[in-house]
C-alpha cells in the first residue's frame, strides 16, 4: 500500500472535457478525487461531487506555467496520479506546415506534459510515490505520413516516461513511483471523425481484431496500470491498438 491513502488519492486528467479523457476521468471516479482539466472555462460539462477543475490552454507556455504552479500549491499534498491525456494533432505535410502549427503541437503535446511531469516530479519526491501516465500514440513508433511532428510529440512521451522512471529510482531511495506511457491506436474520437471513411476502411483492414478502438479500451487498460495491481509496470510503453500494423 502506497503513503497516501487509497481514499484520498488524487489524479489529474489533461483533456478530461471529451474523448479519451471524458472516458478515463468517468473509469476512474469509482475509485479517486479528480483533478478535471480542460483547455477552457465550460469545457468540462460536469465536475462530479468532490472533485476539482482547473483550465490552461497548453498551447500557452505562460497559461501552463501557472496551471503547475496551482496543481502544486492546491493539491501538492495528496496528488498521487497524474495521466497526461491532451493532445492534438495538425496533419500536414511537413514541407508546407507553418512553424506556428509545429509549435503549437510541440507546446501542446511534449512541453505541457513534461512541464507538468516535472510538477509531480517534485510532489512525487517527497511523497516518495505516485504513477505518471503519458498518453502517447502507436504512431510515435511506426511514424506516420503527414503526421511528422505528431509523432515526434509521441515518440518524446515515450523517452520522456522511460528516462523520468529511472530518474525516480536515482533520486529516492525507498519509493513507488511509477512513470510510463501508453500508446494507443485507432480510437473512435473527435481526433479521428474527421478521417475520410476510405483512409478508415484502410486503417480497418490493417487491425487483427476487426474493429477501431473504444475510449472505454483505454480508459479501462488506464484504471488497471494507475493501480498497485500495475505495481511491477515501469518505465515501459503500453501499446492498446487491436493489433494494429
Ligand atoms: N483518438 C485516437 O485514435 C488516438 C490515438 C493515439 C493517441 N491519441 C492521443 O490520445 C489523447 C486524447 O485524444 P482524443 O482522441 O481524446 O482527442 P480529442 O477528442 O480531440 O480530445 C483532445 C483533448 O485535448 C485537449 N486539448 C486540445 N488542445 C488543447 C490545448 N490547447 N490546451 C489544453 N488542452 C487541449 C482537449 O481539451 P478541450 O476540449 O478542453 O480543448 C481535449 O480534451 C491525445 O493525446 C491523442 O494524441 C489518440
Amino acid at each position: 500500500m502506497s503513503i497516501i491513502a487509497k481514499q484520498k488519492r488524487k489524479i489529474l486528467i489533461t483533456g478530461a472535457g471529451r474523448g479519451l479523457g471524458l472516458a478515463i476521468s468517468k473509469k476512474l471516479s469509482e475509485e479517486y478525487i479528480l483533478i478535471l482539466h480542460a483547455s477552457k472555462e465550460g469545457n468540462i460539462k460536469s465536475i462530479g461531487e468532490g472533485n476539482y477543475a482547473l483550465y490552461a490552454d497548453f498551447s500557452d507556455p505562460v497559461q501552463v506555467s501557472d496551471f503547475c504552479k496551482k496543481l502544486k500549491k492546491e493539491h501538492g499534498d495528496s496528488l498521487y496520479g497524474v495521466i497526461n491525456n491532451a493532445g492534438i494533432t495538425i496533419d500536414k505535410s511537413l514541407i508546407f506546415q507553418p512553424e506556428h502549427e509545429i509549435d503549437r503541437m510541440l507546446n501542446v503535446n511534449l512541453k505541457a506534459p513534461i512541464m507538468i511531469c516535472k510538477t509531480a516530479m517534485k510532489i512525487f519526491t517527497l511523497s516518495k510515490c505516485g504513477v505518471i501516465i503519458n498518453i502517447s500514440s502507436c504512431v510515435g513508433e511506426t511514424g506516420n505520413e503527414f503526421q511528422s511532428v505528431y509523432a515526434a510529440t509521441k515518440a518524446g512521451l515515450v523517452a520522456l516516461s522511460k528516462s523520468l522512471a529511472q530518474e525516480a529510482a536515482a533520486l529516492n531511495e525507498e519509493h513507488q513511483i511509477r512513470v510510463l506511457s501508453v500508446s494507443p491506436g485507432f480510437i473512435e474520437t473527435d481526433m479521428t471523425n474527421a478521417i475520410p471513411q476510405a483512409e478508415k476502411d484502410k486503417y480497418l483492414q490493417k487491425i487483427p481484431s476487426k474493429r477501431f478502438g473504444k475510449a472505454e479500451d483505454i480508459a479501462e487498460a488506464i484504471s488497471f496500470l494507475l493501480s498497485d495491481k500495475a505495481s511491477y509496470i515501469n518505465s515501459t510503453n503500453i501499446q492498446i491498438n487491436g493489433g494494429i500494423r
